[in-house]
């Protein structure tokens, strides 16, 4: 197995966190973002305790300025960037009609516009160098809709949309982007949704409970493996069996 340099946006997250840890088991050396420094060192630390090692890059996804920086950072600790995932997100949930443009943007730019921020830095890199492996966190939303969620449903629809022309683009270059879409896991994000709208939603996967974050890191670890190297534009589903469209 090579060592590679992995930038995993969201990286202090419940999934992130789990994605951080199986790249790391996999041997790449791997850094995130944050953007309270006092919160993602107090995360390093407890990482270390439990024996990993994590750069930190300061970025907010968001911003394309402060994006690039970030990568130009992680490039100056670990090297060149190889493997980019693109799971930072957030969710500004309510329905259509009571949807503010600020939540409407917001879900937008983070979940989607990040695509643009964080990919366009390391592109070029990953080209020359003719290898690298880009995976796009969406959703099971985006292939679905969801209640309440017009804003990210369409963020997430577009992050695939990202993927496949991206697929495109750079299959010549050694280089696969995917799309991981997963159903509802416990993290923080899902453990926000009220409690009663949520056991709704778990009594609708048949397998009958939450995701596990590791559930949906060993699919990453899938495609940034290089014997992975064929697969690419693709959009794996994991959601417990809640939603099987193809
Ligand atoms: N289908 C049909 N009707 C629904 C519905 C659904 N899925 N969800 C809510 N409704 C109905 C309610 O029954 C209620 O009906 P009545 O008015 O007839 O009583 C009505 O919608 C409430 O509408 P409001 O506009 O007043 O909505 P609200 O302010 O009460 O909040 C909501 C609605 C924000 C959508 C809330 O139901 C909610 O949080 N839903 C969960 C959304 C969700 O799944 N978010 C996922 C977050 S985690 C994540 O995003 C990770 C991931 O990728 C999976
Ligand atoms: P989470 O625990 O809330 O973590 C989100 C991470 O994204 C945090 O590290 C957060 O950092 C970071 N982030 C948010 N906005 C950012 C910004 N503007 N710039 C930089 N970093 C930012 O969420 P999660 O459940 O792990 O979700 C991770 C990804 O999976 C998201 O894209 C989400 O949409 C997707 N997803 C989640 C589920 C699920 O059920 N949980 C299902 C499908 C898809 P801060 O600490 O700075 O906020």
């Amino acid at each position: 197995m090579t060592t590679r340099v992995a930038l995993v946006t969201g990286g202090t997250g419940g999934i992130g966190t789990a994605i951080c840890r199986y790249l790391a088991t996999q041997g790449h050396k791997v850094a995130t973002n944050y953007r309270d420094e006092g919160k993602a060192r107090a995360w390093q630390d407890a990482q270390k305790k439990a024996g990993f090692d994590f750069a930190l890059a300061k970025g907010d996804v968001a911003d394309a300025a402060t994006a690039e920086a970030m990568v130009r950072e992680v490039e100056r600790q670990l090297g060149p960037v190889d493997i980019l995932i693109n799971n930072a997100g957030i969710t500004r949930d309510t329905t259509f009609h009571k949807m503010s443009a600020t939540q409407w943007q917001d879900v937008i730019s983070t979940n989607l516009g990040s695509c643009f921020n964080v990919t366009r830095p390391v592109i070029d890199g990953m080209r020359e160098r003719k290898w690298g492996r880009i995976v796009q966190i969406s959703s099971i939303n985006g292939q679905k809709g969801q209640y309440g969620q017009a804003n990210y449903a369409a963020a997430k629809a577009g992050m695939h949309g990202f993927t496949i022309s991206l697929a495109q683009e750079n299959a010549k270059f050694g280089i696969t982007v995917n799309t991981v879409s997963p159903g509802y896991v416990g993290t923080d994000m899902v453990m926000a949704v009220p409690e009663d709208v949520r056991n709704k939603i778990v009594a609708q996967i048949p397998v009958g409970r939450l995701g596990d974050p590791d559930e949906i890191a060993f699919a990453v670890g899938f495609f940034v493996d290089d014997r992975a190297r064929w697969i690419t534009g693709a959009n794996l589903a994991i959601n417990g069996g809640q939603y099987m469209g193809w």
